[in-house]
């Protein structure tokens, strides 16, 4: 992603794999003009996610490509790569995507995949976020969005929100919780890295000084 300022929508890509929530979060701010973005294309490894259907009500062109069809990762990224750079998208956003992204797909989009993940990363990354999060007994928990790098949920990190976890909590009252937050924190965060003047220093995420003209 060109880390300039954007006069026209940015073509995105979705990421799904399943119920879309974050996808319709973003296509919300979409629609609101929080996000100077356009969906261009909502892709989902499992044909039968609630996302997908969602999507084609909204007109959105859906594409499903079951990650079985393919022998390797290198093989389902270049095959994503193909279909998303056939259509301009210039930025992409995993949104309850489970699987794994590689080398090959993280280098055909530098510094333009993100992913939005329900802890405070670098705790929990992976597919049982809140439910280790309980089992460990943390007081905070929360929402991270980052840079999607091949290491799993540990790249450069954009944004995040804390959600304090409560002692009557179940899986479900503490996900329900944190989603509300993924929901106000995924579309701003785009927006944040569409809108530019930041850079990547190391890992962190920063916001370029104002230059004195
Ligand atoms: C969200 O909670 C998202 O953070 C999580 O899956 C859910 C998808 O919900 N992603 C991960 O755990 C990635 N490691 P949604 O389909 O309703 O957006």
């Amino acid at each position: 992603m060109a880390n300039a300022v954007e006069n026209t929508p940015v073509p995105l890509c979705v990421l799904i794999s399943g119920r879309g929530s974050n996808l319709r979060a973003i296509g919300e701010a979409v629609a609101a003009g929080r996000l100077r973005a356009v969906i261009r294309l909502v892709v989902s490894n499992r044909a039968d996610a609630a996302g997908l259907e969602w999507s084609r009500g909204q007109g959105i062109e859906t594409l499903a490509l079951p990650h079985q069809d393919y022998p390797s990762v290198e093989a389902y990224d270049e095959a994503l790569v193909q279909a998303l750079k056939a259509r301009g998208v210039r930025l992409v956003c995993l949104a309850g995507f489970m699987r794994i992204l590689g080398p090959v797909f993280c280098k055909a989009f530098p510094q333009a995949v993100l992913n939005v993940h329900p802890s405070l990363l670098p705790s929990f990354p992976g597919a049982a976020a809140q439910a280790e999060a309980l089992a460990h007994g943390v007081k905070v928990s929360g929402v991270t969005v980052h840079f999607v790098t091949p290491e799993l949920d540990a790249g450069p990190i954009i944004m995040q929100a804390a959600v304090p976890v409560r002692d009557d909590d179940t899986y479900e009252t503490l996900s329900t919780r944190i989603l509300v937050e993924e929901h106000r924190v995924y579309p701003e965060a785009i927006q944040r890295i569409i809108a530019g003047g930041w850079r990547v220093d190391g890992r962190r995420v920063v916001t370029n000084p104002v230059s004195e003209t």
